[in-house]
């Protein structure tokens, strides 16, 4: 994972950005914990997003910021389930917005306060994945085959040579649910197979205060390691389309 310093990273935002596309991740080192640091960022990268804001504003700060901390009582989504960034749990492998018909192209998770214990950054990058699963669970995944609120799409397309990933297991399963659809078992095998592949190849860093991870959302699956509600973890989220 390619790491850059904050102070340089305005001047060299054209490097960020050649290693987001290539890489799909970058870590920021020495970004000053305060809100315009990840503005001052963002706006090297992309367009901020308003995407993950309901009507429940408390994590919320200026200018689309959310705080990524356990709550006293975790929010709770349209579905009626608790939103598992505003937990102190594990949270499995996924990309974000995966219920909206354009998901955002970049994450910003600028640590404030690591966590004690646990709480690690988990990474993994789709080409990977792809690597290693079966032709037939790569078929029925590249194809519309999995339900939205917005209509079917398929996990992993081929775009300009490149594959690129929608995919959150927590959300498959609540979309599911609440519509009583079943999946055929072959889906269900498929999508058991990239997790199991996706869990096996994943990366971890621990975040230290004053740490940026930059990823790339359509390329990169992210998640965390449940960790201690006493340590106050805090994490500054900006989601941004790219330009
Ligand atoms: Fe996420």
């Amino acid at each position: 994972m390619q790491r850059f310093d904050y102070r340089d990273s305005l001047c060299t935002s054209h490097k960020v950005n050649t290693k987001l596309k290539s890489e799909g991740i970058v870590l920021i080192n020495n970004m000053p914990c305060q809100n315009e640091s990840l503005l001052n960022l963002a706006k090297h990268l992309g367009r901020v997003a308003s995407s993950g804001i309901g009507e429940q504003r408390c994590n919320i700060e200026d200018q689309n910021i959310h705080r990524i901390e356990a709550l006293e009582s975790p929010l709770i989504d349209p579905f009626q389930y608790p939103i598992i960034s505003t937990t102190n749990l594990d949270f499995e492998l996924h990309t974000d917005d995966f219920c909206k018909p354009t998901p955002i192209d970049i994450v910003l998770l600028h640590c404030y306060r690591p966590a004690t214990c646990g709480g690690e950054s988990l990474f993994v990058d789709i080409d990977s994945i792809v690597t290693e699963l079966s032709l037939s669970s790569l078929a029925i995944l590249s194809s519309p085959s999995i339900l939205t609120p917005f209509g079917w799409v398929p996990v992993i397309q081929k775009m300009e040579h490149q594959f690129i990933v929608r995919y959150n297991m927590y959300d498959i399963l609540k979309v599911s649910t609440t519509s009583g659809y079943t999946y055929p078992q072959m889906t269900m095998h498929a999508l058991n197979e990239f997790k199991q592949i996706a869990v096996r190849l994943c990366h971890q860093v621990r975040l230290a205060s004053e740490d940026c991870l930059v990823l790339n959302n359509k390329k990169m699956l992210h998640g965390r390691n449940k960790f201690t509600r006493s340590s106050m973890r805090l994490l500054k989220r900006l989601r941004l389309y790219s330009f």
